[in-house]
């Protein structure tokens, strides 16, 4: 966990649409246009390829799921031990089965979750080396934390996410690979904000403003001194530059219509 990330999982927008509304970005009536949502992604897969240096692992795009392209909510890997999602909408649950299977196919030790037991991934679970953060309550129950915590012997602090537009951890918590925090205090409740503080000194927080949250700017793919992001954020590009990172924007608004941009389109696998 954390940013010795070099490989990472990601999935081509073939059937990438929205079909349903399960979160409030996704509105069934304002359609993607599946060129321009190719061409987003072909950019990304480019720039974590070329210009930051990762080795992408490609999964096979099914008809019919069209979120499968959020490889962020595959499952969670570590130490060669994956646990796949238990997605909590129906309109996922079929997602689960084939990212089960890619993980076996790759020889990792796959640990099943109780199929009552919500968990989307690294989409909710994050975090530095030594502390991990679980995002709970819109889509992870807290209790997948207790059983994860067992998993992977680590300890993990779960914040509540109290705002619905903000219902993933990594829609507004980015840990950066030199110990910082990029996050968006708000979408947190005071207890889970008053965790973050106790953890996170104060000069590693970065606070990213609200215009830019609302873009995704927390979404982003922190690779060693890159990072992704989603293209108009500006003042959190300069908040990086001022840290010593390297921002790479990308134009990824056809996935912000179904709530998920840079860092959703991604999961970091071990080496
Ligand atoms: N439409 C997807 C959903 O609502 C977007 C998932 C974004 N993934 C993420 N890791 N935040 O489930």
């Amino acid at each position: 966990m954390g940013n010795k990330v070099s490989r990472i999982l990601v999935c081509p927008p073939d059937y990438f649409g929205i079909e349903y509304e399960i979160n409030p970005w996704m509105r069934v009536s304002d359609a993607t246009d599946s060129e321009k949502s190719k061409a987003q992604w072909h950019e990304l897969a480019r720039v974590l390829e070329e210009d930051v240096g990762t080795k992408l692992e490609r999964m096979t795009p099914i008809k019919g799921l069209p979120d499968l392209v959020f490889t962020a909510n595959a499952g969670v890997v570590d130490e060669g031990k994956a646990v796949p999602s238990r997605f909590r909408h129906q309109e996922r649950q079929g997602e689960e089965a084939h990212f089960e299977r890619w993980f076996k196919e790759q020889g990792y030790q796959v640990i099943l979750l109780e199929p009552d037991c919500y968990f989307e991934g690294a989409g909710d679970l994050l975090g530095f080396p030594d502390a991990w953060f679980g995002g709970y309550r819109q889509r992870t129950d807290i209790k997948a934390y207790n059983v994860l915590s067992e998993i992977y012997g680590k300890q993990i602090l779960p914040l509540e996410l109290v705002s619905p537009q903000f219902y993933h951890l990594d829609t507004c918590f980015c840990p950066l690979s030199g110990g910082e925090l990029m996050y968006y205090p708000a979408a947190f409740d005071t207890y889970a904000q008053a965790t973050i503080a106790h953890r996170v000194e104060e000069h590693r927080r970065i606070i990213v403003p609200q215009a830019e949250a609302e873009r995704f700017a927390c979404n982003s793919v922190c690779v060693g001194k890159h990072v992704v992001l989603p293209a108009g954020c500006p003042e959190t590009m300069a908040m990086l530059q001022d840290r010593g990172y390297t921002p790479h924007p990308v134009n990824l608004d056809q996935f912000l219509k179904s709530g998920g941009s840079a860092k959703c389109l991604t999961l970091a696998l071990d080496q």
